[in-house]
């Protein structure tokens, strides 16, 4: 007979593909109404950038069509993100349910067009998205989203970051004026990148993305130590130099004991070549989250402010983008489920 123990029953034997476990007892499943044959409920995924959720619905129906006297399924559905959360470790940053930094151990690799990209794309999935421009050695991120304001004192709550193209964002570049030799070091670094991440009035972020400075600088360094840092995405070219640089940061990011999401190529082409960065991530033990095509569009989004996934929403760049944020938020959906964030 068809009721709600037969249906959840059913919807027991679907597992989440990459969680590895049920979607009922992942608590997925919520409002289940069974009236007739028509069977209804919300099923909450992880993230709303899921890449799965496809397959989820296939196995759903093919679980539930297995019953018998289902006519109807409908669902309805959501997204919660959890948040990142270690013993012991950093404190979490109010509102803020998981940290993800962009790094590279070198500039000029696009890490800046990555983060912005990334953090747009998140956004676009349907997902609470903040970006940190942390990268005191060239502060990029205003002029790639297109926005000269700094930040905005706002009531008792301190300082508002600055929305643009559905994001929130605040960079040391609103702190330290263009032109202004960058002379902070050591703790200074420290001091600016804590006021951003904790003085700042983030409200609910799914995501905050941070893209840090190139190398094993002290702003890297600070930031590992001052914010729980979700998992770390390494940018890297298809060059054999980047590639020994990539090497470089998942070493240091091993060190420091922050999760290292993988490797994304950037720039890949049939000239300059592609696929050196899946290679050195196999090699390395990280996985390869997505290539990057060298495009022109890319360039000129963030030369001008529009993010090429904003400004070419169907071309195959912004299929990437998407794609890396569809990874990048599995993996962190992945780590909190593992119940062993401090690792990977
Ligand atoms: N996939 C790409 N295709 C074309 N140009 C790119 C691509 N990624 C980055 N760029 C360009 O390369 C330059 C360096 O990128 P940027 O993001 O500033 O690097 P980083 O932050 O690592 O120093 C910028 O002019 C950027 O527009
Ligand atoms: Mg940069």
């Amino acid at each position: 007979m068809l009721d709600q123990d037969a249906v959840m029953t059913a919807l027991k034997t679907v597992q989440d593909p990459e969680l590895h476990r049920d979607i009922v007892s992942l608590n997925m499943v919520r409002d289940l109404k069974v009236e007739g044959g028509r069977v209804a409920f919300s099923l909450v995924l992880t993230t709303p950038a899921c890449p799965l959720r496809e397959t989820i619905d296939h196995d759903v129906r093919e679980a539930l069509e297995g019953i018998g006297g289902v006519e109807e399924i409908d669902i309805d559905w959501g997204a919660e993100v959890r948040s990142t959360f270690r013993e012991g470790g950093p404190t979490p940053i109010p509102g803020v349910r998981n940290v993800i930094a962009v790094a590279s151990n070198k500039g000029g690799v696009g890490k800046s067009t990555v983060a912005v990209n990334l953090a747009v794309a998140l956004g676009r999935l349907g997902a609470r998205v903040g970006l940190l421009d942390a990268d005191i050695t060239g502060p990029n991120i205003p002029t790639m989203l297109g926005i000269q304001g700094g930040l905005q004192a706002s009531g008792q709550q301190g300082l508002s970051p600055v929305e643009a193209h559905g994001i929130k964002a605040v960079s040391l570049g609103f702190v330290v004026p263009p032109g202004t030799p960058v002379v902070w070091r050591g703790p200074m670094i420290g001091s600016g990148v804590r006021q951003l991440m904790h003085d700042v009035d983030w409200g609910d972020l799914d995501y905050l993305i941070i893209d840090l400075p190139p190398g094993t600088s002290d702003a890297s360094m600070s930031m590992a130590a001052e914010a729980l840092i979700a998992g770390t995405v390494i940018v890297s070219t298809p060059s054999k130099v980047s590639i020994e640089d990539a090497r470089k940061a998942v070493g240091m990011f091993d060190r420091l004991g922050v999760p290292i999401f993988g490797v994304v190529e950037n720039m890949s082409s049939d000239v300059f070549g592609r696929g050196g960065a899946r290679e050195a991530a196999d090699e390395l033990g990280v996985e390869f989250l997505g290539e990057i095509p060298l495009d022109v569009t890319v360039r000129e989004g963030g030369d001008v402010g529009v993010p090429v996934v904003v400004g070419h929403p169907e071309s195959p760049q912004t299929a990437a983008f998407i794609e890396l944020a569809e990874q990048v938020a599995a993996r962190c959906s992945v780590l909190q489920f593992a119940g062993e964030a401090g690792t990977r």
